[in-house]
């Protein structure tokens, strides 16, 4: 079966190429590197040619407001009407859990739109939403860093490791269409502020974390269960110490 994984040279991406090719499939990983443009529509209609599945798993390049949600909705609208001129039969994209329920954050709402697309295509699909990757938690303590002190607020908090992501999407993508909405998630929950405070003792770096429920998470409040799923969630296998001793091991 020929796969077509849109950003298949990134974080999730190479994971879930590397899995999938494993499997024996025909894997393309297509990205602006290999000449494929999701945004311009450069190279797609060649490479969609013949695929049974495409797994959308690019990224924009800018987390800015309007070029996130211009990259989205574009690259959807782009894809999508690619895939339905080659006859896919199933769509499959990574979103993040609590994209409808968060409005105020301009990232989530870009990701928002690219689900509403995807769920008006006609294409079979199934969205798979994940919660933040253990890999973007340096990432979140320096957007939220003020110096030595890192505000976050104590809303609940459920990272999940880049390699759990990729094998559930692996296995997502082989799986029939859902035509919905999955949810995915780490298998620990506990609140934000704590979560951030365990990562950053544990690579040894000074900052203070400050339980603050007014701190704004790329724009908006983070409530109890902003960030967490509200019914099920399929949970990844690594926890977030196993997590900390691979990325030193692996260092
Ligand atoms: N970070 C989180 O905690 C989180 C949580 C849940 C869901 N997600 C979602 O997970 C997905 C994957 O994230 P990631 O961290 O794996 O991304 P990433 O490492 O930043 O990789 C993004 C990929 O997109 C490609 N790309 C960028 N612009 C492109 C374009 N115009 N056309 C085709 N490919 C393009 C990049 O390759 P080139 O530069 O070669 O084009 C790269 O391969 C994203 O959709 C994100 O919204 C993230």
């Amino acid at each position: 079966m020929k796969i077509v994984v849109i950003g298949g040279a990134g974080l999730i991406g190479s994971k879930t190429v590397g899995i999938l090719r494993q499997g024996g499939h025909e894997i393309i990983a297509a990205s602006r590197k290999s000449g494929i443009d999701a945004v311009t529509g450069r190279g797609l209609k060649e490479t969609l040619a013949g695929a049974a599945v495409v797994i959308d798993l690019a990224n924009s390049p800018s987390f800015e407001d309007k070029a996130v949600m211009a990259f989205f909705e574009t690259s959807g609208r782009n894809l999508l009407a690619a895939e339905e001129a080659a006859g896919v039969r199933h769509h499959v994209a990574l979103s993040i859990v609590g994209t409808d329920r968060t409005p105020d954050n301009g990232y989530f709402r870009a990701k928002l739109v690219q689900e509403k697309l995807i769920a008006a295509s006609g294409i079979p699909y199934t969205i798979i939403r994940a919660t933040q990757f253990m890999e973007f938690l340096g990432t979140i303590a320096a957007a939220s860093a003020d110096g030595n002190v890192v505000r976050l607020s104590p809303g609940l908090f459920q990272p999940i490791a880049a390699d759990d992501v990729a094998a559930i999407v692996a296995d997502v993508a082989l799986a029939p269409p859902r035509n919905g909405i999955i949810d995915i998630a780490g298998p620990e929950r506990a609140p934000f502020n704590e979560i951030i405070a365990r990562y950053l003792k544990a690579v040894d770096d000074p900052r203070e974390v400050v339980r603050d429920p007014e701190a704004r998470y790329w724009g908006s409040l983070v409530e109890e269960h902003s960030l967490v799923s509200l019914g099920e969630a399929r949970l990844g296998r690594i926890g977030l110490d196993e997590w900390l001793r691979r990325s030193r091991a692996g260092s």
